[in-house]
């Protein structure tokens, strides 16, 4: 069997990939080794830039988007009790969208299956050959052979096409926290998202809809899940948002709950030959700020253009370029998750110094206009490299 470009990798990044490919008339096969409703129920950060939206709209796989899609114009920072607004489009002209990560995903695999476009669940890689282009995988009890032009690696953190290119520079960061995420079936407390830095530990309110809200603590990296009842939950919520001013979280049915570790990591070059590696198989970034998707869609939007100048005119030269001009827009946004992330958290070996060093930068961020445009910038998400 033979396709233009084999993807390795059925979440966003390689759906994503394999529909603006179609578009301009190359062919892929996507390769996934979980099931579909695994890869359509897996919860992650739903805060889209502005420029993910754009993407998925002008690819033609926007319209639920556009109807069921939360566009913010700000987001609050909360610390010593009161709430600060950062007024993310008057800052920067720009919008964000709350979108699961599940719903485009959804959305993705119900336009590819449409498009008659070839997405195979539980197709397990087995070895990628970068030079001689070629995947070799198990689906439905027989083992096969892809052959290709080119492979997109887009199996996440864990997958099986990083560890294909030689001489990989690695870069990391463990966080010594991780975050409890819940889904709770109460309508969000707020309108905006609220980040909230308190002694205890962060806190974050976001949503999922008008009826369900998304909520994070702070906790240990080795915390028990089992040690947080629904009702333990609540509690410390309603303690690290607490506000002087009568506000109150509003408490439901907590319908999933999960512990996400905090990592920062970058594998340079994101190519090996012909493997490009895309989204979370090259970098991870920790949650706060919810780059990682974002991420995903920039670096697949730079590879489909690539690929398609490849294909169009022969020339190579986006292809060669790909790497350099994804990692530039990766930087930035793991400067900006770290930047954030140690901002709003509170660090167990933190000394007194190092708490009033992050009090004052939190004033500074909430007080000048210059600082709340350097976070609201990068939140709502720089340009494509
Ligand atoms: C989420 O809704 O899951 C979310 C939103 C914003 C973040 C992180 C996570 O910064």
């Amino acid at each position: 069997m033979r396709t233009q470009v084999a993807i390795v990798g059925g979440g966003p990044a390689g759906l994503l990939l394999s529909h603006l490919l179609h578009r301009q008339g190359i062919d892929s096969v996507v390769l996934e080794s979980r099931d579909r409703a695994y890869v359509e129920h897996r919860q992650r950060a739903g805060m889209l830039e502005q420029g993910t939206t754009d993407v998925l709209r002008e690819s033609g796989a926007g319209q639920r988007l556009d109807r069921e899609g939360l566009v913010h114009h700000g987001l609050e920072l909360r610390f010593g009790g009161a709430g600060h607004r950062i007024p993310l489009t008057d800052l920067t002209g720009r919008t964000v969208t709350v979108y699961a990560q599940t719903e485009i995903v959804k959305d993705l695999v119900a336009r590819r299956a449409e498009d008659g476009g070839d997405v195979r669940f539980e197709a397990e890689v087995l070895e990628v050959d970068a030079a001689a282009p070629s995947v070799t995988y198990r689906h439905e009890g027989r083992v096969r052979t892809l052959e290709c032009d080119y492979i997109a690696g887009c199996d996440g953190f864990h997958g099986v096409t990083r560890p294909a290119v030689p001489g990989l520079r690695t870069f990391s960061r463990e966080y010594p926290f991780a975050w409890l995420g819940i889904l709770a079936d109460v309508p969000p407390s707020t309108e905006e998202l609220i980040y909230a830095h308190h002694e205890r530990g962060f806190a974050l309110h976001s949503l999922r809809s008008p009826k369900v809200s998304r909520l994070y603590l702070q906790v240990a990296p080795d915390e028990d899940i089992a040690a947080w009842s629904d009702a333990r939950i609540w509690d410390e919520l309603a303690a690290r948002f607490a506000t002087g001013d009568g506000w109150e979280l509003g408490q439901g049915p907590i319908t999933d709950k999960a512990i996400t570790p905090m990592r920062s990591f970058v594998a340079e070059p994101m190519r090996h030959d012909r493997l490009f590696l895309a989204g979370d198989a090259a970098h991870i970034v920790p949650p706060t700020g919810a780059k990682g998707l974002n991420l995903a869609v920039s670096d697949v939007t730079v590879l489909a253009r690539a690929l398609t100048e490849r294909y169009a005119t022969g020339s190579e030269t986006l292809l060669d370029a790909y790497s350099a001009t994804c990692l530039r827009r990766v930087w930035r946004a793991e400067h900006f998750s770290y930047w954030m992330t140690t901002l709003l958290h509170v660090d167990p070996a933190a000394d007194t110094f190092a708490l009033r060093l992050q009090r004052s930068h939190l004033d500074y961020v909430t007080s000048s206009q210059a600082a709340a445009t350097t976070l609201a910038e990068n939140y709502v998400g720089l340009p494509l490299g």
